[in-house]
């Protein structure tokens, strides 16, 4: 259980301001327009932020939440590349121990990386480097995973596939990430928090979200379907 008692930020004219807000294990999503605090809620649980973080009151299983480098694993939006061979930027991070090393084929596999291992990841497409960076996160394999706009570049197969893998990780650990692609975060999310401005609604357990809540968070008129194993979203004009 992670749990957020108090986290502010203040930069320019923003301001994050969250108050109990608690994650349990499962896939975590969090939806908001662009600029609503999305990025600056995971940079400020991390502790990165500097000057501008001014509260930051988070408690893991009960103990305040400190150095984060040995429980959380984090991607976030914007990953700097350099010159450096796939297959050595893809363990960079993990632990050399035999057990990593064994579940590296499977996660080669699942990833659909093997072709790039011998690639520098500055030549990798978008959606290529996406891939390898989640494979490092599965590789590194921390109680908790936040990645900041999980389906940015993804296809529109590694975009389910992806979810797939979250839900996976979901059921022994915390996953919490931003999506834009609502329909994707209703079908496969367990919990939903609505972010406007800075403040947060939730986590809803996704079932129970309404389209009035989504219309009213991205302030468009959005309409929202449950099927067996989907949920579509479209806009509605008036
Ligand atoms: N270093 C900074 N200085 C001033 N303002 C900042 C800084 N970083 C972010 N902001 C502002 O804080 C607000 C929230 O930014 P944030 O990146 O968290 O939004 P977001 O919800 O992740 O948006 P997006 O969907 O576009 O990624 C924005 O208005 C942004 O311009
Ligand atoms: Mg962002």
């Amino acid at each position: 259980m992670l749990k957020i008692d108090h986290l502010e930020t203040m930069q320019g004219n923003f301001s994050l301001d969250i108050e109990n807000v608690t994650f349990h294990k499962g896939v975590n999503i969090i939806l908001g327009p662009n600029g609503s605090g999305k990025s600056t809620l995971l940079k400020g649980m991390l502790g990165y932020g500097g000057n501008h973080l001014l509260s930051r009151e988070i408690t893991y299983h009960g103990s305040a939440l400190g150095e984060v480098s040995g429980i959380m694993s984090f991607l976030p939006q914007e990953n700097p590349r350099f010159r450096i061979r796939t297959g050595e930027y893809l363990i960079m991070t993990a632990s050399a121990d035999k057990a990593t090393k064994e579940r590296m084929a499977e996660i080669i596999r699942r990833f659909h990386i093997s072709h790039l291992l011998g690639r520098s990841i500055e030549e990798l497409s978008g959606g290529e480097f996406k891939r390898v960076q989640c494979a490092q996160i599965a590789l590194e394999d921390k109680p908790v995973i936040m990645i900041d706009e999980i389906e940015q570049g993804l296809d529109l197969r590694h975009q389910h596939e992806m979810m797939k893998w979250l839900k996976k990780e979901g059921r022994k650990k915390i996953v919490i990430t931003t999506m834009h692609e609502a329909q994707l975060a209703m079908t496969y999310g367990d919990t939903i928090t609505l972010l406007q401005a800075g403040h947060a609604e939730g986590p809803l357990p996704a079932a129970q979200v309404t389209s009035g809540q989504l219309s009213e968070c991205y302030n468009i008129r959005l309409t929202m379907e449950r099927h067996k194993n989907a949920v579509s979203i479209y806009h509605t004009p008036l």
